[in-house]
């Protein structure tokens, strides 16, 4: 039988938090665990680039310290082909074909371009490079006749352009391309300890590579009920980002016992977020100790990277004979 082929990329901005985690890693985790996928991973390094050009001494470190945590939380280079997307220079040849042929329109009316650039007005993102971001998306996503692109909601829109360039080679050039679908899974909603959507940029998350007294602190400091002021409150779980987690660490029957608990009035705040660093820790025990691993053993990690590159060069090679005589050039 011939497998499905996967692809994702992640931009190496930094250290991966829990909502990374739960939101995205654990899902391309139990992708890459189903006999009919073959999972590519990459670390979209020139998508950084397009925000952050002018900002690029960690960029090499970043990369690798997100691959040490896809390793960490259970990616395996045996089964997943983990690469670098700036190692792979096909992304770049096909990024400049693609661009020939879609449309600016397409690009300028975009929302997440739109949106990012209001956001981060105080970079300058007037650049070709930014506005083609979707197009090198589309270059990542096709080079590897993806079936399947396991994304957050907000990269839809660039799922959804990646299809209409697909669609636009095919038809001007050769039937090569599948038109991949967005895999949307069902993830929980975790936000950052003040309430708003965990980030790096709020300065609000839990990190992967929290351990012990600092994500004491973090949890500790974690929003609530609002309305919960005293521990003779009862509390409301349902609309509590503490109690969220809980789901997620703790097992079932504890959870149930909590919920109630808080509801009544007979556990406070400070006691739960206690209890709930103690089962992140708890949880978070082996992938610390994996962490340390690869941080220890540079020649390993190096070795699957370059390993990982090699089999993405070699499909992107083929795919590059493919579609230049396509093009006829
Ligand atoms: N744009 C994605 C993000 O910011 C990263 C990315 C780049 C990507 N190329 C991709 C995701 C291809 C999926 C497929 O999260
Ligand atoms: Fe949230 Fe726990 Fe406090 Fe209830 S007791 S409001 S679930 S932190």
């Amino acid at each position: 039988m011939k497998k499905k082929r996967i692809l994702s990329g992640m931009r190496p901005t930094g250290r991966l938090h829990l909502g990374n985690l739960h939101g995205a890693l654990e899902n391309w985790v139990a992708l890459q665990n189903e006999e009919k996928y073959d999972c590519f991973y990459f670390v979209a390094d020139w998508h950084a680039l397009t925000s952050d050009y002018s900002d690029t001494e960690f960029l090499r470190e970043f990369g690798k310290d997100m691959i040490i945590d896809w390793l960490s939380v259970g990616l395996d280079p045996e089964k997943s082909t983990l690469f670098i997307q700036s190692q792979i220079m096909e992304h770049a040849e096909l990024f400049t074909l693609l661009s020939m042929i879609t449309p600016l329109s397409w690009l300028e009316r975009n929302p997440t371009y739109k949106e990012i650039k209001t956001e981060l007005a105080e970079k300058d993102l007037s650049t070709f490079g930014f506005l083609g971001y979707p197009v090198l998306q589309a270059a990542d996503i096709i080079m590897y006749k993806a079936y399947g692109v396991p994304v957050g909601v907000d990269q839809l829109p660039h799922v959804e352009l990646t299809r209409e360039i697909a669609r636009r080679f095919n038809y001007l050039y050769k039937e090569i391309f599948p038109i991949p679908e967005p895999l949307l899974a069902d993830v929980p909603k975790l936000l950052g300890i003040d309430g708003r959507k965990m980030s790096k940029s709020y300065n609000n998350s839990i990190y992967i590579s929290d351990r012990g007294d600092i994500l004491r602190q973090k949890v500790a400091s974690m929003f609530t009920d609002p309305q919960r002021m005293r521990k003779s409150d009862p509390g409301r779980p349902e609309i509590c980002n503490v109690f969220t987690f809980h789901q997620i660490y703790t097992a079932q029957s504890d959870v149930e016992e909590i919920f109630e608990d808080c509801r009544q009035a007979l556990i406070g705040c400070v006691e739960c977020k206690k209890r709930l660093a103690e089962r992140i820790i708890e949880r978070l025990k082996p992938v610390h100790e994996r962490q340390d691993y690869f941080r220890d053993h540079p020649d390993e990690l190096q070795g699957i990277i370059a390993d990982g590159n090699a089999r993405a060069s070699l499909i992107a090679r083929m795919t590059m004979k493919e579609v230049r005589d396509a093009i006829k050039i």
